[in-house]
């Protein structure tokens, strides 16, 4: 948080290294959290400040992984009177190998799952990277103020190409970085709410705002910076695994999705592995499987996971099962009420997206109008 306000005036490319490194060490987390609490107090105080760019890649339903994740607080921000972007990222799905599947479907679907969790259309911007030119022009100054090194270092860049093996990288995959940068400044948010992993990718996002002012911008002039400096608020969310105790993911099988039924919901989580003991507790290190059920028992009913181990005593897995069942059951039932209304009536999700795009166009029309000054290319 502090390289870029202690940063001296040269536009220099040489300090990328280190700016991506710090955002994830120990001291720096420390001040991410410390500032990231202050912001909480902050929205209390002035929502007004705040401008929240949030968003996934439509890659399928959205699971209780991302309900408890990042759902909850998104609408939760809303409806503190944060204004939110929120954007479908269908061309970050590109830069997957094996082809981006039935997008438009999913995009709809995504939409149909942020309604009905209660992300509402009219305060929230509902929007896809593929309808808002501007935006992704902002690519083209923004890449020329990174280099392929530093892309090459970033830490997310790395672990996707670790995951996917050695296999060939697509130069979308190698720049995505400089695209959520892009994703965030075009509508000038101040705010992104994360995860540690994505903290390196906000560190990019503020580089790329500050070395777009050095260079080409307001910034050295002593006028006002085009572009704001980025900050996480940090997810204190309990992260709930999957069904067999590992990351809850689409890919792995393990997740209960938003829109699933009751019945489907009941059968996979009475197949979620547990262990030998009995006796239930809640020790998310020591037993991460029951664990994990009584963390899913208890965010679902509003209780304390202690408490529900507590209650569940000797009752063994049967009941451990039952309850996570019933509590998850009952608490998305009206989600997944809302999600069938919603998926019934496709025109209305276009509507929505429409607007919201509308909305997003005029956002980054402005935004380029702003870049295009500063880089002295009005004609
Ligand atoms: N990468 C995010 C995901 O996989 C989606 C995303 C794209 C995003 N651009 C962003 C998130 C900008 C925050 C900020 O879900």
């Amino acid at each position: 948080m502090t390289t870029e306000q202690t940063s001296p005036a040269p536009s220099t490319m040489d300090d990328a290294g280190t700016d991506l490194a710090e955002s994830t060490n120990d001291a720096s987390l420390e001040r991410t959290q410390r500032r990231s609490d202050e912001i909480e107090r902050e929205i209390v105080q002035d929502a007004s400040r705040f401008r929240v760019l949030t968003g996934d890649r439509p890659t399928g339903n959205l699971h209780l992984g991302h309900y408890f994740g990042s759902l909850l607080n998104r609408v939760r921000l809303q409806q503190a009177g944060v204004e939110t972007f929120v954007l479908v990222a269908d061309y970050q799905v590109i830069t997957d190998r094996d082809g981006v599947g039935p997008v438009r479907d999913r995009v709809l679907s995504l939409i149909a799952d942020y309604l009905a969790v209660g992300i509402d259309a009219e305060r929230s911007t509902i929007f896809t990277h593929s309808a808002v030119p501007a935006l992704n022009q902002l690519m083209l100054p923004f890449l020329s103020v990174v280099t392929d090194a530093e892309l090459r270092r970033n830490p997310t860049v790395k672990s996707e190409l670790d995951a996917t093996g050695d296999r060939p990288m697509s130069g979308l995959m190698l720049t995505y970085p400089v695209h959520q940068a892009a994703d965030i400044l075009f509508c000038k948010a101040n705010l992104v709410p994360v995860g540690k992993d994505q903290l390196p990718h906000l560190e990019q996002a503020r580089v790329i705002a500050r070395r777009f002012d050095e260079r080409y911008g307001r910034a050295g002039d002593g006028s006002q910076p085009v572009f704001p400096r980025p900050e996480a608020l940090l997810s204190d969310a309990a992260s709930v695994l999957g069904t067999d105790g590992q990351k809850m993911s689409k890919s792995r099988g393990n997740s209960i999705e938003l829109g699933m039924d009751a019945d489907t919901t009941a059968k996979l989580l009475k197949r979620a592995v547990t262990d030998a003991d009995r006796h239930i507790t809640y020790d998310p290190v020591g037993r991460p499987e029951v664990s994990n059920l009584v963390l899913l028992a208890a965010l679902s009913t509003g209780r304390r996971p202690e408490d529900v181990a507590e209650e569940i005593g000797d009752g063994g897995g049967a009941a451990l099962k039952k309850a996570a069942i019933e509590g998850v059951n009952e608490m998305l039932a009206p989600v997944r009420a809302r999600r069938a209304e919603l998926t019934a009536d496709p025109g209305y999700l276009l509507q929505v997206l429409r607007r919201g795009n509308d909305r997003a166009n005029a956002v980054a029309e402005a935004t380029l109008a702003e870049v295009r000054e500063a880089m002295s290319m009005v004609y």
